[in-house]
């Protein structure tokens, strides 16, 4: 039996947390991981509510924090399904952080959650088609079709290089680079 689509609007989810002084490092600026956390979190309760069963994490894509999150800010994480798979979806996640007092709001990070559906039985699961309603709709379904190849392609191209690295011809690459070999190493190349 197919599954019948749903569309982005259901499963669109916001997340809101202040950010207390327990999250923050010795700087007084949020843990990177904090904040990843919270994605997590997001992604998962946006794509359980898509899928309809359990959702587990497989892969992250795109974690650069542009700028750094103060204790005191309100972090706003917008979550949608922005492709689905088989049994995979990938939730793109919007990450800001508001001052409330001065009334700024900075974009600090987009990234996108690939989920994978589970059973009762912990197997990959199939999920419902993506109903896409707006062409902001088509356009994160066709950017994350894109992303996919290119990450296919990258996966495919560093483990060719990487076969390569094991070999000892690689090492005059790291002349002029910021490390140093010891004389042990030296001798057992
Ligand atoms: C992800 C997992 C289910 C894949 O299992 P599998 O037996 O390889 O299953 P499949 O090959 O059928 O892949 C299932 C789906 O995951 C996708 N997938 C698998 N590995 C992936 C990766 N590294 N990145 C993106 N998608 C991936 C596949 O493309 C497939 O998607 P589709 O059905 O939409 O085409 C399995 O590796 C797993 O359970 N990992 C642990 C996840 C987890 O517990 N996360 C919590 C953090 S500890």
């Amino acid at each position: 039996m197919s599954l019948q689509a749903k569309p982005v609007s259901h499963s669109r989810t916001t997340l809101t947390e202040l950010m207390i002084p327990a999250y923050a490092n010795f700087g007084g600026k949020i843990h990177g991981g904090t904040l990843l956390s919270l994605m997590d979190k997001v992604a998962y309760a946006c794509s359980a509510k898509h899928a309809g069963q359990y959702c587990v994490t497989v892969s992250v894509d795109g974690v650069n924090f542009r700028q750094p999150v103060e204790v005191g800010e309100l972090v706003s994480l917008m979550a949608s399904v922005n492709y689905v798979g088989r049994t995979s979806l990938v939730v793109g996640i919007k990450v800001i952080a508001e001052n409330v007092k001065v009334g700024t709001v900075k974009h600090t990070n987009t990234s996108y959650f690939t989920m994978v559906a589970k059973d009762d039985l912990d197997r990959p699961t199939e999920v419902p088609p993506l109903l896409l309603e707006t062409p902001d709709d088509v356009r994160r379904f066709l950017e994350a079709m894109k992303r996919k190849e290119l990450r296919a392609a990258y996966s495919e191209h560093f483990d060719n290089a990487r076969l390569r690295m094991l070999h000892n011809e690689n090492i005059d690459q790291l002349t002029g680079e910021r490390c140093q070999l010891t004389d042990e190493l030296k001798k057992n190349l």
